[in-house]
């Protein structure tokens, strides 16, 4: 059952309390691109810190990497992507705006509503690419080869023409370089590192996380489908005869994570993807669909990607990156199990799972984020009851600096009228407002307002840390 909250309000809140704002939005916006504000970056960092924490420090097969994001482009053309990473794009022939061919119906425009007006879609590679060293600005020498090669392609069947225009012109310019598509082939070309260096036991798993780059033909629906945007990933290695085993073991891994994490158990689905709408590198896919406002939609993916990455690798390099086995000496180049998540598409999923309307007892309403409380940014607001009561406010002030300094995420507020400061607290998903009170002058104690419940206790100074840590 999705969850009944418009995406326009999450976008909203998003942008009016600091998370996320459009990228480039004083020049006009830059479509596909969104920055994080200061509770967005929070945000963020708590969701990759507890994804490392899961499931690789508190895993004894784990290890992890950070690979370049600018690669060799033959990494590229060994693991498929400069030939099959593309989507089917059609442009209309009366207004020439160009779209995804599988996201639209043929019959007519989205844009100018003309009929029958789409030709042939045609396929078009989602690779950004760049140029890279000081003879990368368009070259005359090169420039001219270019054209030369592209004569000889037009006029004679060669061997050349098994070669797409994107493997073509990396030929043709040595200084074309690609951004990542995907943050798994850093991990792959480092296999044979990690197992000279390091030597695992197999299974054994990499992981990295980072910037992934995809020119999308339509970035939409807030960060869900973005242009630059951050892959949390995993290969994990194991006997070829094995898969199965811990694909199962995987399933039941990430479905534990996303209770963790706060979503609701009925929002995830589980699908198997058919066998004809696999990626190139898959024999096995299901992907984690969540209930997103904008519809049932992918939110992460558990692929079986075989040796085929490991194998490429070793066709395009000539070099042997088999392993061997310690005990019986025996040696393969193992398969790989791959779940792979993508950052904004998880906060997408954690705001609107946590974004509530309520009507409180005095008839007023509320918005709160009931965030898991290990992702609030903040963890804990400070406020003087009174803002022009000096003794009130010092005290404040002096409590805040020492929380700050064992919680690190505290806000101090002592703007509008205290349940003004709630609401803002509530708005941001703050499990807990602490007030100094004229009380507080008399026997250091403290009023604590639970989010959740709006209930408030009495807390002693002395044990507000141990309380706010429980
Ligand atoms: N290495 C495998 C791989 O990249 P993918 O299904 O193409 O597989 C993995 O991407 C995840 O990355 C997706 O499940 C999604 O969470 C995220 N992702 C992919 N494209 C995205 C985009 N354009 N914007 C935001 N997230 C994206």
């Amino acid at each position: 059952m999705p969850k009944e909250v418009s995406l326009e309000k999450i976008v909203s809140l998003a942008k009016r309390r600091g998370f996320i704002f459009p990228g480039s939005e004083i020049y006009g916006g830059l479509s596909g691109t969104w920055d994080y504000g200061p509770l967005g970056v929070l945000l963020k960092q708590k969701l990759i810190d507890w994804w490392r924490d899961y499931f690789v420090h508190q895993r004894s097969d784990m290890l992890m990497v950070d690979s370049s994001i600018l690669m060799n482009s033959r990494v590229w053309r060994a693991s498929g992507h400069t030939e099959t990473f593309t989507d089917p794009l059609v442009e209309c022939q009366n207004c020439h705006n160009r779209f995804r061919a599988d996201k639209i119906d043929l019959s007519i425009c989205p844009n100018c509503s003309k009929k029958n007006t789409f030709g042939e879609a045609r396929n078009f590679n989602l690779m950004f690419q760049t140029l890279i060293g000081p003879n990368s600005i368009q070259d005359q020498s090169l420039e001219i080869d270019k054209n030369k090669l592209l004569d000889l392609i037009n006029h004679q069947s060669s061997d050349l023409l098994k070669f797409n225009l994107n493997d073509f012109s990396s030929l043709v310019n040595p200084s074309l370089v690609y951004l990542r598509p995907e943050t798994a082939q850093g991990i792959f070309t480092n296999f044979k590192n990690i197992i000279d260096s390091i030597y695992p036991d197999i299974p054994f798993g990499l992981a990295q996380y980072g910037k992934a780059f995809r020119n999308e033909i339509s970035p939409r629906d807030f960060i869900f489908r973005s242009r630059e945007f951050e892959q949390l990933e995993i290969e994990y290695f194991v006997r070829p005869q094995e898969w199965q085993k811990h694909f199962d073991q995987w399933v039941v891994f990430i479905q534990d994570w996303y209770q963790l994490i706060g979503l609701n158990q009925k929002s995830i689905h589980l699908l198997e993807v058919p066998k004809g709408d696999l990626a190139h590198y898959s024999k096995r896919t299901i992907d984690f669909e969540y209930d997103f406002p904008i519809g049932k939609e992918e939110l992460s993916g558990l692929a079986y990607r075989t040796d085929f990455d490991l194998k490429n690798i070793v066709n395009f390099s000539n070099k042997n990156i088999e392993y061997r086995d310690k005990k019986t000496n025996e040696s393969f180049i193992p398969h790989v199990i791959e779940p792979s998540f993508g950052v904004e598409r998880m906060i997408m999923a954690i705001l609107t799972e946590a974004y509530t309307e309520e009507v409180m007892e005095d008839q007023s309403s509320r918005v709160v984020l009931r965030l898991a409380k290990q992702l609030a940014p903040i963890k804990v607001v400070v406020s003087p009851l009174l803002k022009n009561n000096q003794p009130l406010v010092d005290k404040a002030f002096l409590l805040f600096k020492s929380l700050k300094k064992e919680l690190k995420f505290v806000l101090y507020d002592d703007n509008g009228n205290i349940g003004k400061r709630y609401r803002r607290a509530d708005e941001i998903g703050t499990p807990y407002c602490v007030t100094i009170d004229f009380q507080s002058l008399e026997d250091d104690t403290v009023t604590v307002r639970d989010r959740d419940t709006t209930s408030q206790e009495r807390v002693s100074i002395n044990q507000l840390i141990e309380y706010l840590n429980q």
